[in-house]
């Protein structure tokens, strides 16, 4: 067991081994550029394809529906300005809720101040979007409706099949954040009934440094860099091969294993769980509702116990993560459990625990065990 126990995937993961062994030729000696038309620079081309064709194989689309990114920032950014400026003479309004990752509030910030209005939709107290409030939102000028998939700090999965159907009956462009619900939960585009799907290697066992976006064919958008046509034009630059065919590698890992991933990712978070109810009772409350979150997620708050001082006291030993940051002695609470109402002290109280595919029965029993210790010396 490797200790600290690291128990915040949904921070970002370690790379997968299979993913190292697929990327280490194009580190050691496979350096050609894909635009070159020579063998190294063909196998390069070739290795870029066959992880196109991966990461659509992975989400059910066409392999030229894919363009790589450097991370989910920026195919956030791509969608979502993409649309806005190519829709600019149909519409200025864009829906959004008020949980988003600030990769998508960001932006939507942004283009609110060249002129374009962003609704941002509420949720409930479990941190889900109504669908029939995006249909009382939309607008004769709506071009965009962006919707995360599911939530990093709660894990709620959010109603995305009935907002695509809205979405396609107004025939308004859809676009989800993807990147912590891709490998955990099914993220076939077909089903989800999205034009654009956000998706971040590093939370799938990729490298950071790689991303990709979905863009369903026919979607007008216009492409934020300018270069030569790497990328059909849409995301010009020298490819980034050795993360790219990482990326596709993951997804490829992530498509073959996924039942018994998902599986070994709640059984993992249920048993931290029932260890942590099994010894602390009433004084365990759960953020957002199991039944409709990430496998691998639970966001918990502990009686009287600052998050902060907690996550900080077992850092030695477990690493997780909290909904509040503390800047020179003041707290403010996570945007997302504030638009879940949660009150100062719970919010204050709450930490997140995100498992992975390798987390073992032993690393969850020691982090129970460090966890009930020190909430025990730490309640107030
Ligand atoms: C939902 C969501 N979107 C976007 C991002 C941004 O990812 P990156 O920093 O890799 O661009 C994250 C990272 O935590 C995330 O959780």
């Amino acid at each position: 067991m490797k200790h600290p126990v690291y128990l915040d995937y949904n921070a970002t993961t370690p790379i997968d081994p299979e993913v190292i062994k697929e990327m280490i030729p194009f580190i050691d000696s496979l350096y050609g550029n894909p635009s070159s038309s020579y063998s190294i620079g063909r196998s390069n081309k070739e290795a870029v394809e066959k992880a196109r064709s991966q990461v659509a194989e992975f989400i059910n689309c066409n392999q030229e529906e894919i363009v790589f990114t450097s991370c989910a920032t920026e195919s956030n950014n791509l969608a979502i300005k993409g649309i806005a400026w190519a829709n600019k003479d149909k519409g200025r309004h864009i829906i959004t809720s008020a949980i988003e990752h600030p990769a998508v509030t960001e932006v939507c910030k942004y283009l609110s101040s060249q002129g374009f209005e962003i609704t941002y939709l509420p949720v409930d107290q479990y941190g889900r979007v109504d669908p029939e409030q995006v249909k009382e939102v939309i607008r004769p000028d709506t071009v965009l409706i962006t919707i995360m998939h599911a939530n990093n700090e709660v894990g709620t999965i959010q109603p995305i099949r009935e907002i695509g159907a809205i979405a396609r009956q107004k025939n308004i462009a859809f676009h989800t954040d993807a990147s912590q619900s891709a490998g955990k939960i099914e993220t076939d585009v077909n089903k989800l009934g999205v034009d654009l799907l956000t998706i971040a290697g590093h939370k799938l066992y990729a490298p950071k440094g790689i991303g990709a976006l979905y863009i369903q064919k026919g979607t007008r958008i216009e492409n934020l860099m300018h270069g030569a046509g790497q990328e059909r034009g849409m995301r010009p630059g020298t490819e980034n091969v050795i993360h790219t065919v990482g990326l596709g590698k993951a997804c490829e890992v992530a498509l073959r294993d996924y039942k018994q991933n998902q599986h070994n990712m709640m059984a993992s978070r249920d048993r931290l769980l029932d260890g942590l109810v099994s010894r602390l009772g009433n004084k365990v409350h759960v953020i957002g509702k199991l039944e409709n979150c990430l496998p691998n997620t639970l966001s918990v708050a502990f009686e009287n116990v600052s998050a902060h001082a907690l996550a900080s006291f077992i850092g030695s030993d477990v690493l997780i993560s909290t909904g509040s940051a503390c800047h020179s002695g003041e707290t403010t609470i996570s945007s997302v459990l504030q638009a879940m109402n949660l009150d100062f002290r719970t919010a204050t109280a709450t930490v997140r625990v995100s498992t992975g595919k390798r987390t073992m029965e032993k690393e969850i029993d020691f982090a129970v065990e460090v966890l009930v210790n020190a909430i025990k010396k730490l309640t107030l």
